[in-house]
């Protein structure tokens, strides 16, 4: 029997790398820091809160925006952190991830013909949802060793037809930051268009060497034009909850709310509220960079004889090596030999890039238990 044929709304799009890449770390039973998910506990007492809320009843709907109490909480930490009010009420949605708020944010947006920007190399969802839409994304890489914006290029690519911008601060796979520099020109590039950004910031948190995160609502014009996304999935180590914000203007928010609502309705309720109790104790989500700066240097030490060249990583639980000196051979074959021969899995570099340009450099997570990150850098030495 025939199943009914349609066209496919993304022919071009394949299963992704981190799903290809935990099939293979599996079959060569490799270790794997593909992809970025922690590999150690959750803090206890997080863990309590949810059951805890499970049992008191706190199993149906949670309001469509998110619980009150967690969006409060949220807003409470950008005054502390940016010292920017967001109201509660009006201007935070609660989603099921950053992925959706992401999906979200671009489906209020994008008609069919319009352009919009992406940073590459770029997390994998945006050019899907752009596509879907009937949008174009026009790229525009980041080039290595540094990965910073050329500014001029991006100007050059700005039209009529650009209704958004999309990047990502601290940036995954590169682990760059935008400075401070980099967000004024942004806000002057943008400054009387009707360019609405998207700013992900799912790794506000994970920020190194005493940077200050500077986010787009530290910047009065970009945070009256922008999506802020986050999620507390990075930021808890609980990858697997799938939750995260979105945080935007009165007006912008409304239009959000509208495709929120029909996507999901609403996220998951008694983690929310866990989550909120939680955070009302900024200790528990001040020092994150700290321990991830500590894992880094760690990592680093472990790896200091390796002939993979490692590229400084500003922020995110991401590390980036440029392999040029060990092969020639293009990044997507050299992750699968790293997996097959030598046990590490890894994401290649120009998974990330719309053309997937390769610049011979690999991703490593070390959002891993030291013991696993001596294991796989006593591998990655050996090479
Ligand atoms: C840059 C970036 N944005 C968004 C996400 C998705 O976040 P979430 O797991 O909360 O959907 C990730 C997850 O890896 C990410 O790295």
């Amino acid at each position: 029997m025939n199943t009914p044929k349609f066209k496919s709304k993304l022919p071009k799009a394949a299963t992704t790398i981190f799903t290809v890449m935990n099939q293979v770390a599996q079959k060569y039973n490799a270790l794997n820091l593909a992809q970025g998910f922690p590999d150690f506990e959750v803090a206890p007492k997080l863990i309590s809160l949810v059951s805890s809320y499970m049992q008191r009843g706190f199993n149906q709907y949670a309001p469509m925006q998110g619980a009150l109490r967690l969006r409060e909480v949220l807003s409470n930490s950008f005054v502390l952190n940016h010292n920017k009010f967001y109201d509660p009420i009006t201007e935070i949605t609660i989603t099921s991830g950053a992925t959706q708020a992401i999906y979200c944010a671009i489906t209020t947006v994008v008609q069919p013909g319009d352009e919009v920007i992406v940073v590459e190399p770029a997390f994998d969802i945006y050019h899907p949802a752009i596509e879907m839409l009937g949008g174009k994304s026009i790229p525009i890489k980041l080039k290595a060793p540094n990965y910073k914006m050329d500014w001029q290029e991006f100007e050059d690519l700005m039209t009529e037809k650009t209704k958004m911008v999309v990047f990502n601060t601290p940036h995954n796979p590169t682990s760059a930051i935008f400075d401070y520099q980099d967000m004024l020109k942004l806000q002057e590039l943008t400054n009387g268009t009707d360019i609405v950004v998207v700013s992900d910031e799912v790794y506000e948190h994970i920020i190194f060497d005493g940077e200050q995160h500077q986010s787009v609502c530290r910047f009065a014009e970009l945070a009256n034009r922008s999506f802020l996304i986050g999620s507390f999935g990075k930021t808890f180590h609980v990858t697997g909850w799938k939750i995260g914000f979105c945080l935007a203007p009165d007006s912008m928010m409304k239009e959000f709310r509208k495709i929120h609502q029909n996507v999901v309705f609403a996220g998951n309720h008694p983690m929310q509220l866990a989550i909120a109790e939680y955070m009302e104790d900024s200790e528990n989500y001040l020092h994150v960079s700290e321990f991830y700066q500590q894992k880094r240097d760690y990592f680093m030490q472990l790896m200091k004889n390796s002939k993979l060249k490692a590229i400084p990583a500003h922020g995110t639980y991401f590390q980036l090596f440029d392999y040029s000196a060990l092969s020639d051979m293009h990044d997507m074959e050299f992750t699968h030999w790293l997996a097959k021969e030598v046990g590490v899995a890894t994401i290649p570099l120009s998974y990330f890039y719309s053309d997937n340009f390769d610049n011979k450099s690999i991703r490593i997570c070390f959002a891993k238990n030291d013991n696993t990150l001596e294991q796989a850098a006593e591998k990655l030495c050996k090479i």
